[in-house]
C-alpha cells in the first residue's frame, strides 16, 4: 500500500503501522477470550518468533516483520491459496507450499525469500500481468493498488508472452451502482471481493462464474450490482487488491492525501471510520480495522452516504424572524444569539421561568449535549429538558435500570461472537445496525440459532445462509403477553437456572414473579388468542432460550415504542435473569440504539429528573456538587418532557424552545399535535444542517455542523466512547458547543471551555461512570466502554459480572395490558413502521445522497389479502387514515405482512407517516407508541376524507396534508417550487381559513381535493 502517510486531526503525522491498518495477511486465529493460548516457536529468514497456535505462516512472518509478497490473501478473510504468490520453503517439507493456508507448526524453519521463490513467484506475476491493462499512470487506483505493488516485489521487468493472445481487456465496466464501479478488465479473480460478500457481510451476492480462464466475478443474475442483491456495503471494494472495485469519488478525484480518524453519525452501532481527504475534501470514508465497533466493516450509509454534509441545502449562516409567516433575515452569530438570549428573557419575564425549555439531540456528540443540558439547568434556570431519546429508548433506561441498576446495555458487541441463541426482538438488525447485523450472520452460519419475534417477516427469519429456529409473528402490541407466555414455559417446566437466582437475585422478588408468570393467564395457550402465535412455537422458542446454551437477547424499537415499552423491557430482563444469561459474555440483554448517540445524549443528563450519569435531580448530594462546580442553583423538581412541553404550549403556558438537532415536527408521533404546539410558541430556536420541518415553524436559525466537522465523543448502543474528530474546519464558523456555550453567557451563565476536551473533562469530573474518560486516553487506547474509572481504567466491555449495579437482580411481575390502540371497523388494520437499510430516520441526511436510488418513497407493505379486499394492486396510491389523520403513499404488495397488518417507513417528509401515529405512549417514560396505530388503508388518494375527533386536529391534518398533496400535484405537473408551495399553502390555511374551516368541518367530513383544489385557486398555484 503506498498510502503511507496520513495524519490525525491533532497535526500529528502517522504511518499505516501506527494507525494499526497494516495487512497481516490472515487473520489472527480464533479463541475464546479467557485463558492464555498455547504457543509455537518458529524460525522465518533466520529470526525467532513466538506466535500463537494456529497463526499461519504468512502472519507469522508478518508479526516479526517480514512482508510476504500475497493478492489473494488479506486479514480481513480467511486464506484461500488461490494465487500462489505467497509461496515459501519449509525445511523438511516439499515443494512451496502457500503461506497463507499453512499453520505455524513448533520448530518451523521457514525461507520467505530465494532465487527458486522470486523464479516462481515472477512467473505468477508475469500470467496475471499478461491479462491486465497496463494504464498504471492514468488508472485510479495508481498509488493504491496491491498489483502494482507486487509487480515491483517481485521484481518483474517483462512480461514474455506478450498482450495479443486471449484476455479479457475490452469488458465493459459496470456502474450501476451509484457508487463504486466495476471495471471487470482489471479483475485478476482473486475472489477476494466474492469472500467478503460472504465472510464480512454475509449477503452472498457475488459469484465466480465460469471454469479456468473464463472465470469472471458475477453479481446476481442480472448480471449487475445494481440489480443484484448487494447492499452497497462497500466490503468487497475495500478487499480488492486491484482498481476493478473503485469507489467513483477516487475515480473522479483521486486519491486521498491525509486522513481523520473518526466516527460514523448515523446509527447506534458507532463505526470507526478513516475519513480520506484532500485538503477539507473527504475523497472516501474507509471503515478503520480497530475500530472496537465495526472492526473494518461498514454499511452503505456510513461508507458513501456523507455528501449531505456539503450539500447545497446545508444552512450556512445564522437567521432570525419576528414571525414564521415573514422571510428569514441572515445576520451575524452575535445577532442570532443576543436575539435569542433577549427573547427568552422577554418571555421568561412575561410567563414565568419555567416557561421555556430545550430539546436534546442524540445526533450530536456528549460534549454538545451535555452544554445544552447545562445551559437550560443554569441559564434557564429549569429543568425543562428532554431528549429525541424520549421518542425511542426511555423505556430502556427505565426498565433495565429497575432490573439492574444500570441504564444500558449489557454487552460489547463481540459478545454474539460467543451466542448460542439469539433472542431477537422487535428489532431488523440488517436495516437499522447492519455492520452488527453482519457479525450476528456470521455468529449464525457457525451455528448460533435465532428466534426473530416480529410482527414482519424480516431478513433475519430468512435469507441466504440465514433461517431463524422460529419466527414468533406476534401482533402489534403483544410483546408483554409474548414474553410473559416464554417466562411461563421457563418457570413451569423448570428450566430456570436456580443457582444464579439464589447467588444473585433478590429470592422473594423470584417467588412473586414466579407464582405470576406461573398462572394459566400466562400460558402459551391462553395468550394465543392475543398474540396469534400458535402456543406449541412459544413453548419451543421458550426451551431453545433456556436450554440452547448462551442465550443472548437483542432488541429495538418494536419493543420500546408501545404503550408497555418499559413492561417489556422488564420483561426481558426477567428471561435474562430466570435463565442466568447475564454477566459474562455470549448472554446479556442488549437495546440496539436507533441514533448514533442515543445512549451518549441519556448519559449525559438529557432527561427532565436526571443530571448526567442518571442521577436525580432531587438528590441534595448530586445536586450539590453539579451546584459548586457550575456555580449556579438547580431546581429540585424535575422538569417537563417533550410531550408535557407541548401540552402546556397548546395551553398557552409554554412559549420558548430551543431545539439542538432534531426535526420534531418530523419525527415525533401525532405530527398534527406537534405543530399545533410549536406554532404556539413565541420562540422556536433550531439548531440543524437543513431547514427541516421543525426549522419552517421556527424564529431563531443556528446552523449546526456535520459529523466532519464536529470535535467530541458519540456513546454507542454497547456503552462505547469513540472520537469524533474534525476533519475539516466548521463550515458555518462555529462549534456548536460554543454557540450554546455563547447564548448561555448572554442569559447571564457563562461557560469557560477553550475547546470540546475540557467540556469532556468537567464530565469527567461530575460523572463517575466517565471518571477515567478522556480526550488523550481516547487518542491513546481508541475507545472506551464505560463505566470507566478507577476500578476499570480501561473500561468494561461486559457489565454485572460477579454482581448486579444494583446488588440483587430484581425480577418484576409484568401484566399485559392491551394497548388502548384497537382495531376497529373504521379502521380495521394495524400499522408499524420501521426503516431501511438505505434511508436514515427522518431522512434528513440521506435523501441528500444518492441513497435514493435505492428507496425514493416510503411505500405501504401490505398483505396480498388485504389488498386484495380492497382493490389495491402493487404500485397503487392509497390512504393510509387514522383517527388522528391520513396520508398517502405507494402500495407494496408482499406476505412479509401478516394478515391485518401494514407497514411502512417514516423517512420522508412528504408521506408524514408520523401523521397518523397516536398520543399513545409507555405509562412509564411517555415514549410514544408508534408501532401500534389502527389505520383504514383505501385505494387512491381521493378518498381521503378527514374524520378526525378534535377540530384543531382536523385543522392541523388538513395543513399537513394540504402540504402533502400541494407537493404531489407540483411534483405531478414538474413544478420546481415545490416546498415554496406547500408553505404557502400552509400559511394560508393558518392565516385566511382557520376561523372558515374549523367551522365548516366541525360539522361532518371534508373532502380534502375539494379544498386544496379551491386553496390552489386562490393562491393560482397551478394544478
Ligand atoms: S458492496 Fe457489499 S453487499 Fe455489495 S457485493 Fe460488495 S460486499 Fe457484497
Ligand atoms: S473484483 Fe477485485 S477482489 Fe474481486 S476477484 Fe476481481 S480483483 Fe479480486
Ligand atoms: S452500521 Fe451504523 S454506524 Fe456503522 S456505518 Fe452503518 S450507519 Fe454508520
Ligand atoms: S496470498 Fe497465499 S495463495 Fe494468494
Amino acid at each position: 500500500m503506498t498510502l503511507s502517510l496520513s495524519f490525525f486531526g491533532d497535526g500529528a503525522v502517522h504511518d499505516h503501522d501506527s494507525l494499526g491498518d497494516r495487512d497481516m495477511g490472515t487473520p489472527a486465529p480464533t479463541r475464546a477470550r479467557e485463558g492464555a493460548p498455547e504457543t509455537v516457536h518458529v524460525t522465518i529468514d533466520g529470526q525467532q518468533v513466538t506466535v500463537e497456535e494456529g497463526t499461519s505462516v504468512m502472519r507469522a512472518a508478518a508479526i516479526c516483520g517480514v512482508d510476504i509478497p500475497k493478492l489473494c490473501a488479506t486479514d480481513s478473510l480467511d486464506p484461500f491459496g488461490s494465487c500462489r504468490l505467497c509461496i515459501v520453503e519449509i525445511d523438511g517439507r516439499k515443494g512451496t507450499p502457500a503461506s497463507c493456508t499453512t499453520p505455524v507448526a513448533p520448530g518451523m524453519e521457514i525461507t520467505t525469500q530465494s532465487p527458486k521463490l522470486q523464479r516462481l513467484r515472477r512467473g505468477v506475476m508475469e500470467l496475471y500481468i499478461s491479462d491486465h491493462p497496463l494504464d498504471c499512470l492514468t488508472c485510479a487506483a495508481n498509488g493504491d493498488c496491491e498489483l502494482q505493488d507486487m509487480a515491483g516485489a517481485v521484481g518483474l521487468r517483462d512480461v514474455r508472452y506478450g498482450y495479443a493472445g486471449d484476455n479479457h481487456l475490452a469488458m465493459e465496466k459496470d456502474t450501476s451502482n451509484p457508487y463504486f464501479t466495476f471495471d471487470s478488465s482489471k479483475c485478476i479473480v482473486c475472489s477476494r471481493c466474492v469472500r467478503a460478500c460472504e465472510q464480512v457481510q454475509g449477503t452472498f451476492a457475488l459469484t465466480i462464474e465460469g471454469r479456468g480462464f473464463g472465470s469472471r466475478v458475477a453479481a446476481g443474475a442480472n448480471g449487475n450490482f445494481f440489480d443484484s442483491e448487494c447492499v452497497s456495503c462497500g466490503a468487497c471494494v475495500q478487499a480488492c487488491p486491484t482498481a476493478t472495485l473503485t469507489e467513483n469519488t477516487i475515480i473522479e478525484m483521486g486519491q486521498p492525501r491525509r486522513t481523520v480518524l473518526t466516527t460514523c453519525a448515523y446509527c447506534g452501532v458507532g463505526c470507526s471510520f478513516k475519513a480520506e481527504l484532500q485538503g477539507e475534501t473527504v475523497v472516501r470514508m474507509t471503515p478503520y480495522k480497530n475500530g472496537g465497533a465495526n472492526e473494518g466493516h461498514s454499511c452503505v450509509k456510513g461508507r458513501f452516504a456523507w455528501g449531505y454534509a456539503s450539500h447545497p441545502d446545508r444552512m450556512l449562516e445564522p437567521m432570525i424572524r419576528e414571525h414564521i409567516t415573514d422571510d428569514w433575515q441572515i445576520v451575524s452569530w452575535d445577532e442570532a444569539i443576543n436575539h435569542a438570549a433577549t427573547k427568552l428573557k422577554d418571555i421568561q419575564a412575561r410567563h414565568g421561568q419555567g416557561a421555556i425549555g430545550g430539546i436534546t439531540s442524540s445526533r450530536c456528540t456528549n460534549e454538545e449535549v451535555f452544554v445544552v443540558q447545562k445551559m437550560i439547568r443554569t441559564a434557564f434556570g429549569n429543568n425543562n429538558v428532554d431528549t429525541c431519546a424520549r421518542v425511542c429508548h426511555s423505556p430502556t433506561g427505565f426498565g433495565l435500570s429497575q432490573a439492574f441498576g444500570t441504564s444500558a446495555g449489557t454487552q460489547d458487541f463481540k459478545s454474539v461472537e460467543l451466542a448460542d441463541v439469539i433472542l431477537l426482538i422487535g428489532a431488523n438488525p440488517t436495516d437499522a445496525h447492519p455492520v452488527f447485523a453482519s457479525r450476528m450472520k456470521k455468529r449464525l452460519r457457525e451455528g448460533a440459532q435465532i428466534v426473530v419475534i416480529d410482527p414482519r417477516r424480516i431478513d433475519l427469519v430468512r435469507s441466504p445462509h440465514v433461517q431463524a429456529a422460529h419466527h414468533l409473528q406476534l401482533r402489534p402490541g403483544t410483546n408483554v403477553a409474548i414474553v410473559n407466555a416464554l417466562a411461563h414455559v421457563i418457570v413451569t417446566d423448570d428450566l430456570v437456572n436456580h443457582r444464579f437466582v439464589q447467588e444473585r437475585c433478590d429470592p422473594a422478588e423470584f417467588a412473586q414473579w414466579a407464582a405470576f408468570v406461573s398462572q394459566q393467564e400466562n400460558s402459551p395457550e391462553t395468550l394465543e388468542q392475543f398474540t396469534g402465535v400458535p402456543a406449541a412455537e412459544v413453548r419451543a422458542a421458550a426451551r431453545l432460550y433456556a436450554t440452547g446454551g448462551n442465550g443472548a437477547i437483542y432488541y429495538g424499537l418494536g419493543v420500546t415504542e408501545h404503550s408497555q415499552g418499559s413492561t417489556m423491557v422488564m420483561g426481558m430482563a426477567n428471561l435474562a435473569l430466570a435463565t442466568g444469561n447475564l454477566g459474562r459474555d455470549g448472554v446479556g440483554v442488549n437495546p440496539l440504539r436507533g441514533q448514533n448517540n442515543v445512549q451518549g445524549s441519556c448519559d449525559m443528563g438529557s432527561f427532565p429528573h436526571e443530571l448526567p450519569g442518571y442521577r436525580h435531580v432531587s438528590d441534595t448530594t448530586t445536586r450539590e456538587t453539579f451546584e459548586a462546580f457550575w456555580g449556579h442553583s438547580i431546581q429540585a423538581e424535575p422538569g417537563l418532557r417533550i410531550p408535557n412541553m407541548f401540552d402546556a404550549a397548546i395551553e398557552g403556558h409554554f412559549k420558548g424552545l430551543f431545539v439542538q438537532g432534531e426535526d420534531i415536527a418530523q419525527s415525533d408521533p401525532n405530527t398534527v399535535h406537534v405543530m399545533h404546539a410549536l406554532t404556539s410558541m413565541e420562540l422556536v430556536i433550531v439548531q440543524d444542517l437543513f431547514i427541516n420541518e421543525t426549522a419552517k415553524v421556527a424564529h431563531v436559525f443556528f446552523p449546526g455542523t456535520s459529523f466532519l466537522e464536529k470535535d467530541g465523543t458519540f456513546t454507542n448502543a454497547e456503552r462505547r466512547i469513540n472520537r469524533v474528530r474534525p476533519a475539516m474546519r466548521p463550515r458555518n464558523g462555529k462549534q456548536e458547543w460554543q454557540v450554546v456555550a455563547e447564548l448561555a453567557a448572554a442569559l447571564g451563565a457563562p461557560m469557560h471551555y477553550d475547546n470540546a476536551g475540557q467540556i469532556m473533562d468537567e464530565i469527567a469530573a461530575l460523572t463517575p461512570t466517565f471518571a477515567g474518560v478522556s480526550f488523550a486516553k481516547l487518542d491513546e487506547v481508541g475507545s472506551v466502554q464505560w463505566p470507566c474509572n478507577e476500578a476499570h481504567p480501561l473500561g468494561t466491555p461486559i457489565m454485572h459480572e460477579g454482581t448486579f449495579v444494583r446488588g440483587l437482580g430484581r425480577f418484576t411481575p409484568t401484566p399485559y395490558m392491551p394497548t388502548d390502540e384497537k382495531s376497529t371497523r373504521r379502521f380495521p388494520l394495524l400499522l408499524t413502521t420501521g426503516r431501511i437499510l438505505s434511508q436514515y430516520n427522518v431522512g434528513a441526511q440521506t435523501r441528500r445522497t444518492s441513497n435514493v436510488q435505492w428507496h425514493g418513497e416510503d411505500l405501504l407493505e401490505i398483505h396480498p389479502h388485504d389488498a386484495e379486499e380492497r382493490g389495491i394492486r402493487d404500485g397503487d396510491e392509497v390512504t393510509l387514515a387514522s383517527r388522528v389523520g391520513a396520508t398517502t403513499l405507494h402500495a407494496r404488495i408482499t406476505d412479509r405482512m401478516a394478515q391485518g397488518v401494514v407497514y411502512t417507513t417514516f423517512h420522508y417528509p412528504v408521506s408524514g407517516a408520523n401523521v397518523v401515529t397516536t398520543e399513545h405512549s409507555d405509562w412509564a417514560t411517555n415514549c410514544p407508541e408508534y408501532k401500534v396505530t389502527a389505520v383504514q388503508v383505501s385505494p387512491g388518494r381521493s378518498a381521503a376524507t378527514v374524520e378526525i375527533d378534535h377540530p384543531e386536529h382536523r385543522l392541523g391534518a388538513l395543513v399537513r396534508m394540504a402540504n402533502q398533496i400541494a407537493r404531489q400535484m407540483a411534483a405531478d405537473t414538474n413544478l420546481d417550487a415545490v416546498p415554496a408551495t406547500a408553505t404557502h399553502i400552509a400559511k394560508f390555511w393558518e392565516r385566511d381559513m382557520r376561523a372558515d374551516l374549523v367551522a365548516a368541518i366541525d360539522g361532518g367530513t371534508v373532502t380534502l381535493d375539494d379544498i386544496v383544489v379551491q386553496a390552489m385557486q386562490r393562491l393560482a398555484v397551478p394544478a
